[in-house]
């Protein structure tokens, strides 16, 4: 039965609590039998926009290495840095050429190396981004492959006969807005690819692919990598017949016409790849992170395996999905995932994705849904995902005009899609020129934003979002009922806070999230989760103005966030 309490807010506690910071990374297994990763923060860096040592307007990893003392101290555990291998740069590193070295743009296998080791002192573990279902067309193997039907490497990507002269063999087309199959005029036949024509996809089905690609992850691990996020793995295997796909009602961003992408997406197969994937990265005890988009809370669990022996991290990607800022919306969803029994991961924005301080932002209170988000992902029951600048509260700076577009799928559909430069760009340390990325010109344009929203300026602001976000980050990591406890959603019947408390042992911290426009007043019913007239202490507030006195109901703020411990 729920019942209405009085609550005692100890204010007193708020400024020395704040402090608090400190980083649970463990080495093995805890008490709870949770491993480093599931307490600890990621975060994603974008590695041609993060830090630009030399100068030529494109980061690099001497760059990311020079940042690491910054990392540590906002409370990263560790960094996911998306491709940085030898590559064309036609899909900026997800098009690559050379599996085991580093592209000369970001630096040597000696700045990789030593990235690893400085990480390595600050417990901070590196991740690298493993692009499974395709190489770049200047791939060795793709050129071989391409040399003649008869190349030893032929069999490694998917080449068909058209169904007729002039025509592709079935009906998919590439998400990239083009179609899947590029026509070889040397050989005859056509190739099969689900992202650029320069990418085309291997033949999982091959087990010298297999082979080859398991390979690769020994060759990091050996090199202290501590794990992977696995790229598009959805779309690893396809239909051997080449069904074509079902035709929907209506066209795409490009003008095409819907498809229900049944025959060459999440095929069963995916899961055998998983596994064996699995079972290297069990052999040097990292960790695999999935680029899973799901559509439903099965298919999400589905990715951790039956018998757990698939991906420890497959990303929730469902919550970048959200429209607005729903109370509802979000706690169905964490209720769904926490009752599937298994560790989630959650993740608000990446690289290919409109920023989430962007997508949610009203124009007033832009750094107030920033810290709410934060709040969010970070006090939840799971592993998160950072990504870089979300802790300044960076937003998107969108191409003006197609000839602004880098990122190619923007060139091809403009205006409905303008591409993903909006969320890459260069990440804001300081109110200087180029916002202290670089002193060089920019690959993507900073934004005027950059002059209040940094680093530099944010550090010296106890209110900025960088604040509240190393505030947050050093609960997280101090806070045993944020790192171990469950979720209990309460005051379930609010369609504005979401409101939770994680417990763990004889502790609890409560969450109060407003995710509206207007003041909030939250009766607290914490009597269903066993408390009956409990005592708190505030751990963090995004208050504007000082609450002081005891409380029937909680006021909150448009789009505040309260985090209190529970003392009973
Ligand atoms: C993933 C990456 C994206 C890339 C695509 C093709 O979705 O996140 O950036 O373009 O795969 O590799």
């Amino acid at each position: 039965m729920k019942r209405k309490f009085a609550m005692a807010i100890l204010l007193a506690a708020v400024a020395c609590l704040m402090t608090a910071r400190g980083n649970a990374q463990t080495k093995g297994v805890d008490t709870e039998g949770h491993a480093w990763w599931q307490h600890a923060v990621f975060y994603e860096i974008y590695p041609r926009s993060f830090a630009d040592s030399n100068n030529d307007g494109v980061g690099d990893l001497k760059g990311i290495t020079a940042k690491l003392d910054y990392l540590k101290e906002l409370g990263v555990n560790a960094i996911w840095i998306t491709p940085c291998f030898p590559s064309p740069q036609v899909d900026f590193g997800y098009d690559v050429s050379d599996y085991e070295a580093i592209d000369p743009m970001y630096g040597t296998m000696e700045d990789f190396d030593r990235l690893v080791a400085e990480g390595k002192k600050r417990d901070i573990r590196v991740i690298l981004d493993f692009v499974v279902n395709h190489t770049s067309d200047q791939h060795k193997w793709f050129i071989d492959s391409k040399s003649s039907k008869t190349s030893a490497h032929r069999d490694w990507y998917i080449w068909r006969d058209g169904k007729r002269p002039g025509q592709p063999p079935n009906n998919w087309l590439s998400t990239f807005g083009t179609a899947a199959w590029t026509f070889d005029a040397k050989t005859g036949q056509y190739y099969y690819h689900y992202f650029y024509p320069q990418q085309p996809d291997l033949n999982w089905r091959n087990p010298a692919v297999e082979k080859a690609m398991l390979d690769v992850t020994r060759f990091w691990y050996k090199r202290g990598v501590a794990g992977f996020r696995l790229d598009a793995v959805d779309t690893l295997y396809e239909d051997p017949n080449l069904t074509d796909n079902p035709v929907l009602p209506g066209t795409d961003k490009f003008g095409r016409p819907n498809m229900d992408e049944i025959h060459n997406k999440k095929l069963p197969e995916v899961h055998d790849a998983m596994k064996k994937l699995r079972t290297v990265a069990d052999e040097y005890g990292s960790v695999l992170i999935g680029e899973t988009w799901t559509s439903n809370v099965d298919q999400l669990k589905d990715y951790y395996g039956a018998k757990n022996d698939e991906l420890q991290m497959p990303m929730d990607l469902m919550m970048t999905g959200f429209k607005g800022l729903s109370a509802d919306e979000y706690r169905k969803h964490i209720a769904a995932v926490n009752a599937a029994g298994h560790w989630p991961v959650y993740v608000i924005t990446n690289h290919d994705i409109v920023r989430s301080n962007t997508r949610y932002a009203d124009g007033v209170h832009n750094d107030d849904i920033a810290k709410m988000m934060a709040a969010l992902y970070l006090t939840l029951r799971g592993s998160a995902i950072m990504y870089y600048g979300e802790e300044i509260g960076m937003e998107n700076n969108d191409p003006k005009s197609k000839d602004d577009v880098q990122d190619p799928i923007g060139k091809l559909g403009w205006p409905l899609e303008k591409g993903r430069d909006g969320e890459r760009t260069p990440m804001q340390w300081n109110h200087e020129t180029n916002a202290g990325f670089s002193v060089a010109k920019p690959w993507l344009p900073v934004p005027a934003s950059a002059i209040t929203h940094n680093v530099a300026s944010e550090m010296k602001d106890p209110d900025s979002v960088l604040s509240f976000y190393r505030k947050l980050l050093g609960l997280r990591h101090t806070e045993a009922a944020l790192l171990e406890g469950d979720y209990v959603s309460t005051n379930e019947d609010n369609p504005n806070v979401l409101t939770y408390l994680r417990r763990y042992k004889g502790e609890a911290v409560l969450v109060i999230l407003n995710m509206s426009a207007v003041e909030q007043k939250v009766p607290f019913e914490l009597s269903a989760a066993g408390l009956r007239e409990p005592k708190l202490e505030v751990l963090l507030t995004s208050f504007h103005k000082q609450v002081k006195g005891a409380f029937a109901v909680m006021p909150m703020e448009p789009y505040s966030v309260f985090i209190a411990k529970i003392t009973k």
